[in-house]
């Protein structure tokens, strides 16, 4: 029997994920994507998500468990995502992650989704210890993180409006690609060139390290109108490259910025939008010419898991029962307050 496990579950967006933990070692991390429910829509609709993990939440636990070769009655901890997310998706994980920890008297650990991000870099088999420097970029969120310990960050700069994998999404429907855009992009953009269009580079001037993505869809979309359907359907590799040469611009231009404000001697990438191979090769590029060590996670710990929910768990409060039993989740700001 082994026992200290840490049971991880993640339903902030359209995944339903589930891990298993011992200490930083990975025992499981099984991850049912719900992208096919949301497909037809172009985007992710919050009360689709909320059902499906309601439906998947039990069996992917129990995967996680089965593929880790244990049972609940190794798991010590439950951790769930308390936070920021959609607050439907985000009640079935944590209301999930209550039940089973209630009924086996389990510590309760609410985890916050970007922590989460920022410690999948903490995991096995390379982890990277802190101090570093941390770009997360993802469907719902785009920041710089600062960070100094295993158990916050320093949040140097975020977007302003638009998410940077929120800004593929939209293109990629704009474009005709289906959803998410995020790889249908860059899989189109093989194809074209990123010089084609021109493109703004948002920020590019502005001395701080915030970023904003709103100026780029709609120069997209004005760019779209001026060709009209048939001259999209014949450049959408071009529009496609052009989009994504923005991105990746104004990504690597605000990290360059922050390694030099900050003197930062490593790197990392996170969020769905670290699987951007460009993004990936420019960081990588970047970090070369500074000097500075970069530490690209697998993919699938890019993308919401739930082992980066573990992997932040073991640095955060625990709750014992049954003070938990009143915990709520939060769609946006700071951790939820557990009442007395
Ligand atoms: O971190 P994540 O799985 O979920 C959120 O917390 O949002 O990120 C999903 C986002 C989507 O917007 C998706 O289009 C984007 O990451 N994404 C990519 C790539 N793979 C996923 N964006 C650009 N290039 C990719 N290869
Ligand atoms: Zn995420």
């Amino acid at each position: 029997m082994k026992t200290g496990l840490l049971l991880a579950i993640e339903t902030s967006c359209d995944d339903t994920c589930a891990a298993v933990l011992d200490g930083a070692r990975i025992l499981s991390n099984v991850i049912s994507s719900q992208a096919k429910a949301h497909e037809g829509f172009g985007g992710v609709v919050p009360e689709v998500a909320a059902r499906h993990h309601l439906e998947l939440v039990e069996p992917v636990v129990e995967a996680a468990l089965g593929e880790a070769g244990v049972t609940l009655d190794d798991v010590e901890a439950v951790a769930a995502t308390a936070g920021p997310g959609l607050i439907g998706a985000l009640l079935v994980g944590i209301s999930a992650a209550k039940g089973i920890a209630a009924a086996r008297r389990l510590p309760l650990i609410p985890v916050d989704h970007l922590q989460g991000h920022v410690a999948a870099n903490f995991l096995e088999p390379e982890p990277l210890e802190p101090p570093f420097l941390c770009l997360i970029a993802s469907g719902g969120h785009t920041m710089l993180a600062g960070v100094h310990d295993h158990e916050g960050y320093e949040l140097l700069g975020q977007t302003l409006d638009d998410a940077a994998g929120e800004a593929f999404d939209k293109s990629a429907r704009l474009l005709g690609l289906g959803y998410p855009g995020g790889p249908l992009i860059q899989k189109e953009a093989e194809q074209g060139d990123p010089e084609a269009f021109e493109m703004p580079v948002a920020m590019a001037r502005d001395p701080g390290l915030d970023f904003s993505f709103s100026g780029l869809k709609t120069a997209l979309v004005y760019r779209c109108r001026e060709l009209g359907p048939e001259g999209v359907e014949a450049r959408r590799a071009d529009l496609a490259a052009s989009f994504q040469a923005a991105v990746v611009e104004q990504l690597r231009t605000k990290l360059k910025r922050a390694l030099k404000k900050g003197g930062w001697e490593a790197v990392a990438l996170g969020g769905g939008v670290a699987a951007n191979g460009p993004l990936r090769e420019a960081v990588a590029r970047l970090c070369e010419e500074q000097g500075v060590r970069l530490k690209l996670v697998p993919i699938a710990l890019c993308t919401d898991n739930a082992a980066m929910i573990g992997s932040a768990a073991r640095f955060a409060p625990r709750i014992e029962y049954p003070d938990y039993l009143g915990y709520d989740a939060f769609a946006t700001g700071g951790r939820s307050a557990v009442p007395h």
